[in-house]
């Protein structure tokens, strides 16, 4: 059922922090989680904590189960600590330059055997692959935030990804109660988010045009598709300032149209959606 004993997740912010959990609670795998910055171990520590005793609180595990799962998450800060990890997920911050150096680091300290797997929710697998010696053994791994509820997770393979580290990859995210899809080719943003973009970019172009405002088209969405938020609310859930800096990305290597003009402005006055309190739509008002 488990097809490693030991999986290691390098970054611990919120995502890297909630794989690592979600992991625990299948209650099959010994686990480290490694951050350059030993504050950030007592943070995720500390919202992981938050998690389960709200679950404990609502009914959803014991006790018991809960502090077994957080016991079982060994933090630590240096990439020693990758030693007989029969796995590796990199969940450091979006950003190619940082990932790359990490990704050559990880190939020097993670077993000769270990498969490699990056969080990025953008970047395709060949870009860190190439920075190893052992491109066969690594793949996209996509979890959504929150892992903790979010069931999917999207196994990317790159040119050279071996069959056997698909179904490592596969295997493990099944063992920890989440939903795995595969890409046999790797493009920029995957299955969910280019999806999500299509949708995001015509929903800009009918606000932008005038046709309906960001309010109606919200509507429309979720009683006409029963989607569960409307487009302007998914941009302002995840913040304008990442979709943008995304689909930048995705301009660079595709080509395409630049941002439209309310998005542009709407980053530039820092109206980035629920962090700012405000976005498409107004969260100060509640
Ligand atoms: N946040 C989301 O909603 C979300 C959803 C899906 C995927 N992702 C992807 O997951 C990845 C992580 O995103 P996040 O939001 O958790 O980021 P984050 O900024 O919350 O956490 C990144 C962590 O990496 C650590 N770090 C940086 N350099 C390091 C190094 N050299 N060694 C060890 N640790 C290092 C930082 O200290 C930080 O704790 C990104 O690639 C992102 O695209 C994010």
């Amino acid at each position: 059922m488990a097809p490693f004993e030991k999986l290691a997740v390098v970054g611990a912010g919120t995502m890297g922090s909630q794989i690592a959990l979600q992991t625990a609670y299948s209650g099959l795998y010994e686990i480290v989680l490694i951050d350059s910055s030993p504050e950030q171990l007592v943070k995720a520590r500390e919202q992981n904590e938050k998690l389960v005793w709200r679950g404990v609180e609502k009914g959803r595990l014991t006790a018991d189960r809960a502090q077994t799962a957080l016991d079982r998450i060994q933090p630590a800060t240096d990439l020693e600590a990758l030693s007989g990890a029969g796995m590796v997920i990199e969940a450091v911050f979006e950003d190619l330059g940082a990932k790359q150096g990490v990704w050559r680091q990880l190939n020097l300290h993670a077993p000769p055997e270990a498969v490699l797997a990056s969080n990025s929710s953008t970047i395709a697998i060949s870009r860190l692959a190439e920075q190893t010696d052992r491109p066969e053994q690594c793949c996209n791994m996509h979890f959504f935030h929150p892992v903790t509820v979010m069931e999917l997770c999207e196994v990317v393979r790159g040119p050279r990804t071996a069959d056997q580290t698909v179904d490592t990859a596969v295997e493990f995210v099944r063992s920890i109660g989440r939903v795995p899809v595969v890409m046999n080719k790797e493009i920029h943003g995957f299955i969910v988010n280019r999806i999500l973009f299509a949708a995001a970019e015509e929903a800009l172009h009918l606000l932008e045009e005038g046709y309906a405002s960001a309010e109606d088209i919200d509507v429309a969405v979720k009683k006409g598709l029963n989607w569960p938020m409307g487009p302007f609310e998914l941009l302002d859930f995840s913040g304008l300032d990442i979709f943008y800096g995304a689909r930048e990305d995705r301009r660079k290597l595709e080509g395409g149209p630049g941002a439209p003009t309310v998005l542009k402005e709407m980053v530039e006055r820092g109206e980035l959606g629920r962090k700012t309190g405000r976005g498409f739509h107004d969260y100060a008002r509640g």
